[in-house]
């Protein structure tokens, strides 16, 4: 049975390996028929790039829960190609298309993707197993555990969804959602032998291994307002390019740049005005008042989205997103200013903070683009 269905699972390709939220392609060879894991939002040309020079046509963008450390990209990919969102039947976001049950399959041309509802970490989380391999989302870390602490969580639902993947057998491949320790796979046997969290015997045990509370993810609302209730529409996105379209900065439209003071002195289009994300809510009178349409400025758009969260949550509208912030601006040669005389930069600053969807700490995990 194992060799049969390996010959149809799908090529893996991780998208980005590093501390920070992973995503993964899944390609159907035959057909080039894709599906993407987990994406990010601020990463969706980056992705785009990889199917074009894979030659591979996006059918499905699988988020594997209802994330709360990065913005999904799932929902910009259906608006950009019509690619089809899917999560779990358990999950309240209203984004998918299509909600799936534990135990459906779906087919990816001749690949064949199972959904099995893992709970635990959040009651919608599910894992993707393609015959060889398990997509563990937050569910199954590499010798470790997700957080259960926040989000509906529950250490006890997450005993019950361990033993139904360990069901699967030794050999298959576990590929999670986060790795803080620089490892890219293990299989379920390795984990079985060496995690502790998969090893506790008991649901008590378990319960009181992942006892401890976090942090909560900065940005908590606003990332749920985005990943549950919608994202952002293609009208409400602007390339560097455009801005000038929308007439004099100041005058006719605003720059509002919510970095944080080292990567605004650093580098900044000169007619913005000065918000770093933190001081937002309790300025947002000022903000409020200031000419509108707004365009909202970061370094790689996701605070600037965070931004656009909580003036959609006030009710403000006409705004837009700088797509790709200040480094795509640069990268577009738009001019910029900077404290001190040198070159202007955009730089990541030393301030970025974030939270993590591992148990114990681990690493943060959110992206302070
Ligand atoms: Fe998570």
């Amino acid at each position: 049975m194992t060799t049969k269905t390996a010959q149809t699972a799908p090529a893996l390709v991780p998208l980005h390996s590093d501390r920070d939220c992973r995503a993964y392609l899944l390609i159907d060879e035959a057909s080039r028929q894709a599906a993407l894991v987990d994406p990010r939002f601020d990463l969706t040309r980056d992705y785009e790039a990889i199917l074009k020079q894979r030659g591979v046509a996006l059918r499905f963008v699988i988020d594997t829960h209802t994330h709360a450390d990065h913005l999904s990209g799932g929902d910009r990919f259906r608006n950009l190609c019509g690619a089809k969102v899917i999560m779990s039947a358990a999950t309240k976001s209203r984004v998918p298309d299509l909600k799936v049950k534990d135990g459906e399959t779906l087919q990816l041309g001749g690949s064949s993707l199972r959904f099995i509802h893992t709970p635990g970490h959040t009651p919608d989380s599910m894992t993707i197993f393609d015959g060889k391999r398990v997509l563990t989302g937050d569910t199954l870390f590499i010798g470790g555990a997700a957080r259960t602490d926040f989000m509906g969580g529950s250490s006890e639902q997450l005993f019950d969804s361990f033993r139904k993947l360990e069901a699967l057998g030794d050999n298959i491949e576990v590929w999670p959602g986060h790795d803080y320790n620089g490892k890219e796979s293990s299989t379920i046997g390795r984990e079985r032998k060496t995690n502790k969290a998969f090893m506790q015997p008991t649901k008590a045990d378990l319960v009181a291994m992942l006892a401890m509370k976090g942090e909560l993810p900065a940005n908590m609302a606003e990332i749920l307002s985005f990943n549950s209730e919608r994202g952002l529409t293609e009208p409400e996105i602007i390339a560097p390019r455009d801005v000038a379209k929308l007439g004099r900065p100041g005058v006719d439209f605003t720059l509002l740049d919510s970095r944080y003071m080292d990567e605004w002195q650093a580098g900044r289009i000169a007619e913005a005005v000065h918000v770093p994300l933190p001081e937002v809510r309790d300025r947002w009178p000022e903000i409020a008042r200031l000419k509108h349409p707004i365009v909202s400025v970061c370094r790689s758009g996701v605070r600037a989205t965070y931004v656009m969260m909580t003036a959609r949550h006030a009710g403000d509208k006409g705004w837009y997103l700088l797509e790709g912030g200040m480094q795509a601006w640069k990268k577009a040669g738009l001019p910029m200013v900077c404290d001190g005389g040198g070159e202007p930069a955009v730089i990541t600053s030393r301030f970025a903070t974030g939270g993590s969807c591992a148990a114990g700490g681990g690493g943060a995990c959110a992206a302070n683009g």
